[in-house]
């Protein structure tokens, strides 16, 4: 698949949208749309669903430009999208990261980052299609696996989206 060039502006996907799931598009519920994050997106409330999940920080939108330019630089690596609902809001993201590898003939791995959910609309399958459509975006830049990290309290989501438990995560904080 050919990548895109960096891009700046405001509402350029990040990547492109031949790597949205048409199948994962329409299932969604009426009127909700999905596709890649773009520069804008600083205003359609992409912090906000962020911080279902974890501490975001006071991002300015300065500094949100910096770090979007910085990830459109890296379009063939970072693969991060919303779902929007029909106001055109953000109510749920994820990330995949792909990792380039030596091992497995130059295998590639993706890591699955960064899933949530708005909370007013969590359990409308939302998650599980970020999930299917990270699936997708895996499969066509050729991972053979993707995998994550989860708490215990979310496995049962994850093994409904496919995922077996493989492995321990460790962690050095610095
Ligand atoms: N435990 C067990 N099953 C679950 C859970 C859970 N915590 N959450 C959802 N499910 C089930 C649902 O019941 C549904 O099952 P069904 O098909 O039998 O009806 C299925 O999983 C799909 O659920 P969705 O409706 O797609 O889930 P939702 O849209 O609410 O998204 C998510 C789930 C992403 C975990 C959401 O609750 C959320 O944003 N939570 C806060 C942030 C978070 O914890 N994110 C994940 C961090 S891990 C990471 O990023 C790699």
């Amino acid at each position: 698949m050919s990548l895109q060039v960096p891009v700046t502006d405001d509402t350029t996907p990040l990547f492109s949208h031949a790597l949205i799931s048409p199948e994962v598009a329409s299932q969604l519920p009426e009127g909700y749309t999905i596709r890649p994050l773009q520069r804008a997106d600083y205003a359609k409330g992409f912090l906000d669903v962020l911080r279902v999940l974890t501490t975001v920080g006071d991002v300015t939108e300065e500094a949100w430009n910096a770090r979007y330019e910085w990830l459109s630089h890296h379009n063939d690596a970072y693969f991060l999208l919303t779902i929007l609902d029909p106001s055109n809001k953000i109510v749920g993201t994820g990330a995949l990261i792909v990792e380039r590898k030596f091992i497995h003939n130059l295998g590639l791995v993706g890591h699955i980052e960064d899933i949530a959910v708005a909370k007013d609309q969590q359990g409308k399958k939302l998650g599980l299609r970020i999930i299917q459509a990270l699936d997708f975006v895996a499969e066509k830049v050729g991972c053979y696996k993707s995998i994550l990290d989860c708490s215990e309290a979310n496995e049962g989501f994850y093994v409904k989206c496919g995922f077996k438990r493989a492995g321990l995560e460790m962690a050095h904080y610095y």
